[in-house]
């Protein structure tokens, strides 16, 4: 039996709703109780700590579990160990918890035993206050199951939300994408300027997009008109940003008038590029279904580091905005065949859906000459 504490702030709650369903739906299993005594939370600034804190510990628990901003949590940390019976050592935290800000808490002792998770699958915890991290191999990471993935912020304004997509929306945009893929200009291999074509197949909805430019029109295609722009997709674009970014009035105001809708088989891959060729600064929002990919995310300068490598999986969100709009990004290596979950729609193979405002007009502009 566990107690979940947590910060008010959009990502630490989400990561513990999403604790909670996974914990409970394991409920007895191997003979465990699984069970959450209680749910308390706190603002990240508080004028007194000790009622959360209190509450918190009030009910025998077998552990906590918390995820908090680095600031909330110094100074909920602070008032467990000064006035409450709270175990470090029977503690584990959310990698929203994993900075420097852990490290300097740790070093002023009275944390030793509490652990947590990085971003990257990881452990950090608490010895002889000093924090230390264990990076686990690659075949024992992908046996850690029981957290699951968290919501990432990869670089300023970068933000991974594992899992954003649930099946039935994933089901009706992989139909809506073979929709749209027939045209009246169907999905192809986007030829490129200096001859050959992208390894990737491409569908736009809103503008027509060729290297390097969008059009009204399908200039490669013979000219085609191009599928409209659908309210509701722009709808959902507008709660990935709201998600990703947890800023109502940034979601309201987001407009997206494109989307590039792009398959990849095994053997597609998209080089390190930066989305530049739209007129405006609006973040970029990429869904992701079916198999799933290492997207490289890298810096805005160049092509090469740093950067993070980031699984894509099916129902993944990735939006990049603010200060890492322009930075580069790809997909360099193949697709993983048969990591999809089939109940998609999608049998093999990745779809990958991004929305984009272009900054130009909607319609052709009147200039009147006297
Ligand atoms: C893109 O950069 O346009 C697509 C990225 C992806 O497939 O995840
Ligand atoms: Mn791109």
């Amino acid at each position: 039996m566990v107690a979940v504490g947590h910060g008010r702030d959009p990502r630490s709650r989400r990561a513990v709703e999403r604790f909670a369903a996974r914990w409970t739906a394991g409920l007895d299993r191997d003979g465990v109780h699984r069970e959450v005594a209680r749910t308390v939370d706190w603002p990240a600034e508080a004028a007194s700590w000790l009622r959360p804190a209190r509450r918190l510990t009030e009910t025998a628990v077998d552990a906590w579990v918390i995820a908090d901003t680095p600031a909330g949590w110094a100074r909920m940390s602070e008032r467990l160990r000064e006035s409450t019976a709270w175990a470090p050592g029977r503690t584990v935290a959310f990698s929203g918890l994993d900075s420097a800000e852990i490290a300097a808490s740790a070093a002023q002792g009275g944390l030793d035993g509490l652990v947590g998770a990085t971003a990257t699958g990881g452990l950090w915890f608490v010895e002889g206050s000093r924090l230390r991290r264990h990076v686990p191999k690659a075949p024992e990471r992908a046996g850690h199951t029981l957290f699951p993935r968290d919501p990432v912020e990869i670089a300023p304004g970068a933000v991974h939300i594992p899992d954003w997509l649930d099946l039935d929306l994933q089901r009706r945009l992989v139909e809506a994408c073979r929709e749209w893929s027939k045209g009246p200009a169907p999905m192809r291999h986007t030829a490129l300027p200096r001859g050959g074509q992208m390894s990737i197949q491409t569908v736009c909805l809103g503008w027509h997009w060729t290297p390097y430019r969008y059009t009204r029109t399908a200039i490669d295609q013979g000219g085609e008109p191009v599928t409209p722009f659908p309210d509701w997709l722009a709808d959902l674009g507008r709660r990935a940003v709201a998600d990703a970014y947890g800023d109502p009035a940034e979601a309201t105001a987001y407009r997206p008038d494109a989307a590039l809708i792009n398959f990849y088989d095994e053997s597609a891959r998209l080089g390190m590029h930066q989305d530049k060729d739209e007129r405006c600064g609006a973040p970029v929002v990429s869904l992701s279904i079916g198999d799933a990919c290492t997207f490289r995310f890298g810096n805005t300068l160049d092509r090469g580091a740093p950067y993070t490598d980031v699984e894509l999986r099916s129902g993944d969100l990735f939006v990049f905005g603010g200060p890492s709009r322009f930075a580069y990004h790809g997909v360099i290596r193949g697709t993983r065949p048969e990591t999809g979950d089939p109940a998609t729609g999608l049998d093999h193979g990745r779809l990958n859906l991004t929305l984009r405002e272009t900054g130009l007009c909607s319609t052709a502009a009147v200039v009147t000459v006297p």
